[in-house]
């Protein structure tokens, strides 16, 4: 199959990958060690793999890389680190909305794009925006909390990033 060159931005860094058509965003992002984009399904039904492309969010195992040539990736670690963690991630680890972990990266990604255009939220629509997410953990009640937190901690002046 005919090899393409194209590039992606991803957490504010250029890469460059040359691949066949039929390679996946989600692939592209766990070969060049962004690991915390989770491989769940890869049916677009669980949402462990939920990244921003051009800020919105996508699950990456239903784009192909190619149609994400030139276009610009954020991933739960371009959001923060353990040093310096965003506000979301920050709230998630305190509500207790993290038990395995798997379902988190993607959470905190339906979170950012929520948050980013309903910065108040209500409990209905924290619940409409993490429904393409699944969680076997934690029944949900403390991600809804830690949604619900993360918006109190931006609007009480953290940085919304
Ligand atoms: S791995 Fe993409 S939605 Fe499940
Ligand atoms: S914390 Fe385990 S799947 Fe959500």
């Amino acid at each position: 199959m005919d090899e393409r060159t194209i590039r992606l931005k991803i957490n504010g860094r250029e890469r460059e990958v040359s691949l066949p058509p039929n390679v996946t965003l989600l692939r592209v992002l766990r070969d060049l060690g962004y690991v915390d984009v989770k491989n769940g399904c890869e049916k677009g039904d669980c949402g462990a793999c939920a990244v921003l492309l051009d800020g919105k969010l996508v699950n990456s195992c239903l784009v192909l890389a190619w149609q994400a040539d030139g276009r610009e990736i954020l991933t739960a670690s371009g959001l923060g680190s353990i040093e310096h963690p965003h506000p979301i991630q920050e709230a998630f680890a305190d509500t207790g909305a993290v038990q395995c972990g798997y379902c988190t990266p993607g959470m905190i990604m339906a979170t950012k794009a929520l948050l980013d255009v309903n910065p108040d939220p209500s409990e209905e629509e924290i619940r409409e925006a993490i429904s393409g997410n699944l969680c076997r953990c934690t029944g949900y009640a403390q991600i809804v909390e830690a949604v619900a937190e993360a918006a109190r901690r931006i609007a009480g002046g953290g940085d919304s990033g």
